[in-house]
């Protein structure tokens, strides 16, 4: 049977889905789901870096999104901005550390200015690593690590003996980050969407009917809690008392 490990993710990853529906559902544009949800982040954001947890990463905009209507996208990207803005000084005095994993230089460039003065003004803490994925997609980031290496190989610099899944790792823009231990998905949808394929293949996954506006702190205090009951094997098996010599006694 399994047994109860009661270790806590290291790693948090979220994929926050619903905002649309929770808009819909009370009759308001998408983009009202957009502000509450926001607003939930930072509550949950505040909660895990409270819980020591050492890092969370927040799936806050894919690359596929760039295919919305034109007026979510620009309201989306506002919405961001202004997030990064007024959260400078809080994540400065909770300890976290802001970083960005995607292809950033997607970003209108007046957003991405104030990205990069988060991501400066947070730097030294040492606290919660706080990543937020940014018209990211996972497919992508892999891809650009092979090209890279591709480069690399070219110059000389590295041949195929190197290339071990450290190595790869170290090349993802989530390096030097450990691989979440805990990935959640709010919404109903048991999908990862292009969310850190690489990073994931040995994470507890935890589906949440909840739509994100209405994701609390107890509903990510619940993902922890069953996060603890599960049995982590990575492929191995627990030792057992059953031993037999060979095949053929079977
Ligand atoms: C998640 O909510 C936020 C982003 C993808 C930016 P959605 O906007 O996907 O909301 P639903 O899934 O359509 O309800
Ligand atoms: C995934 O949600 C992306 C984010 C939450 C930022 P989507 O709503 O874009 O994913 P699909 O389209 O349901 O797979
Ligand atoms: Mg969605």
């Amino acid at each position: 049977m399994s047994s109860i490990q009661a270790t806590d993710p290291k790693h948090i990853a979220i994929i926050m889905d619903g905002n649309g529906r929770w808009a819909r559902s009370r009759g308001r544009e998408r983009v009202f789901g957009h502000v509450k949800g926001a607003r939930v982040a930072k509550k949950i954001v505040e909660h895990c870096a409270r819980k020591k947890v050492q890092a969370l990463t927040l799936y806050a905009f894919s690359e596929e999104n760039w295919s919305r209507p034109m007026p979510e996208v620009n309201f989306l990207m506002r919405l961001l901005a202004r997030y990064i803005v007024r959260e400078r000084r809080s994540l400065v005095k909770n300890n976290i550390q802001f970083r960005c994993i995607g292809q950033i230089e997607k970003i209108p460039e007046d957003i991405r200015t104030e990205i990069e003065g988060t991501i400066k003004a947070t730097a030294e803490n040492d606290g919660m690593v706080l990543t937020f994925a940014l018209s990211y997609g996972g497919r992508q980031e892999v891809l650009l690590a092979v090209k890279n290496l591709v480069q690399l190989a070219q110059q000389g610099k590295v041949c195929p003996e190197d290339v071990t899944e450290e190595f790869f790792s170290g090349m993802l823009q989530t390096s030097p980050l450990p691989d979440p231990d805990l990935m959640i998905r709010t919404s109903g949808e048991w999908r990862l969407s292009n969310f850190l394929p690489w990073q994931s293949v040995y994470s507890e996954l935890y589906f949440s009917d909840v739509l994100w506006p209405d994701f609390s702190i107890d509903d990510l205090d619940a993902a922890i809690q069953s996060f603890r009951r599960r049995d982590r094997r990575f492929g191995g098996v627990k030792s057992s008392p059953f031993q037999p010599e060979s095949l053929h006694s079977l």
